[in-house]
């Protein structure tokens, strides 16, 4: 019986080490298998207990039965503590989880930077009341020229090297003015339009004029429409795009055949006070043709010039993203270099 006794003291010793260096739930496992499992060393002393006296039964069996209780406490306790333990590491290593240790070089498309751009001209327009409008690329002659005041001899023409499509009177648009008539036919004044979309002209490329290039038409048309509404206008998006408050804008006789008066808007150089490479160092920067719509436009698109007048400008897109960015050649926008556009 003492030897009993003495056996019960020492796995009530050998369990309490066990389970005090066990450190995974697998470690545990093997001692409660070893332990309290039903052919493990607490079973074993159990089954010795009929092999005892009633006298020594007394003895014993409360023995057996303060290991057994005192053993399944202790495990659970552990087996308690190790899940919390588990629970905190994975919450530790959430935390320090870095999530660019892995990360490969993508490549990631961004929208072209003239399609940021005029994005960006459409929203200031459309803060301005103003609608978008769209016209087809292939054009006829008497849109993209005849509509808009220049005769089959003008020689307006002649600075609009054109590309002709094997087609009656059909060519690619030269540029976006050739939406007015189209505009005018639809929708009856007043009429508030920015019109952007791609034009082509038949003429050499060099780091500031390429074939293919984008423009944009405003068209503003109502009763008492006069050139302040015109300078306003320009003045207020030029301000927005450049992002300068305090842009001055000037103006100059220009010639188009579909405006009279034509003024050429020049706004002050967005980057200096005394001049810089982007303004040549004069200050000013050639922005807009413009001026008011001609008479005979406006008849074209029949509207009577007598009641109503309006003003257009167009500019270059290019252009402009040109120097808002300082981009220094045209042809950078077409020539698909992930370098160049991956820049915007
Ligand atoms: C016109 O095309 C007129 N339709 C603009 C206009 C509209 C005037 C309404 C009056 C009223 P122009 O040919 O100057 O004008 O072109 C307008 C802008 O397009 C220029 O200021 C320039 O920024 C851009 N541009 C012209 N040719 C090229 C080219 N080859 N490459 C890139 N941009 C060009």
């Amino acid at each position: 019986m003492k030897d009993l006794a003495k056996e019960i003291g020492s796995i009530k010793r050998l369990f309490a080490q066990a389970l005090d260096t066990a450190k995974t739930p697998h470690e545990l496992e093997k001692i409660r298998i070893n332990f309290l499992g039903r052919q493990g060393s607490i079973a074993s002393l159990i089954a010795q207990l009929k092999n005892l006296s009633v006298e020594e039964k007394r003895t014993v069996g409360p023995l057996l039965n303060e290991l057994k209780t005192f053993a399944q406490q202790a495990y659970e306790k552990k087996e308690q503590k190790l899940k919390h333990a588990n629970i905190k590491q994975k919450q530790l290593q959430q935390k320090h989880f870095d999530v660019t240790t892995s990360k490969y070089n993508e490549l990631r498309g961004t929208q072209h930077i003239y399609t940021q751009v005029i994005e960006e001209l459409e929203n200031i327009f459309i803060s301005m009341g103003y609608d978008i409008a769209d016209g087809p690329e292939v054009e006829t002659d008497y849109y993209n020229f005849g509509a808009v005041n220049i005769p089959a001899d003008h020689p307006a023409r002649d600075a609009h090297d054109t590309f002709w499509i094997e087609q009656n009177n059909m060519l690619l648009r030269t540029h976006t003015s050739s939406i007015q008539a189209r505009i005018m036919e639809k929708k009856k004044p007043p009429i508030a339009v920015f019109s952007p979309g791609r034009v082509y002209r038949s003429e050499a490329t060099d780091a500031s004029h390429d074939f293919l290039f984008t423009q944009a038409e405003c068209l503003l048309i109502d009763k008492n429409i006069s050139i302040s509404h015109l300078l306003a206008t320009a003045r207020t998006f030029l301000q927005a795009i450049f992002e300068k408050k305090d842009l001055q804008i000037r103006v100059r006789p220009g010639f188009f055949p579909f405006v009279e008066p034509g003024l050429e808007i020049d706004g002050s150089c967005p980057f200096c006070t005394d001049g810089c490479s982007v303004c040549k160092h004069t200050t000013w920067i050639e922005l807009l043709g413009s001026g008011l719509v001609h008479p005979n436009v406006l008849k074209s698109g029949g509207i009577d010039p007598d009641i109503y007048s309006g003003f257009a400008f167009g500019l270059g897109i290019e252009r402009i993203a040109m120097i808002k960015y300082g981009i220094n050649d045209i042809r950078l926008f077409h020539s698909s270099k992930i370098s160049f556009l991956d820049q915007f």
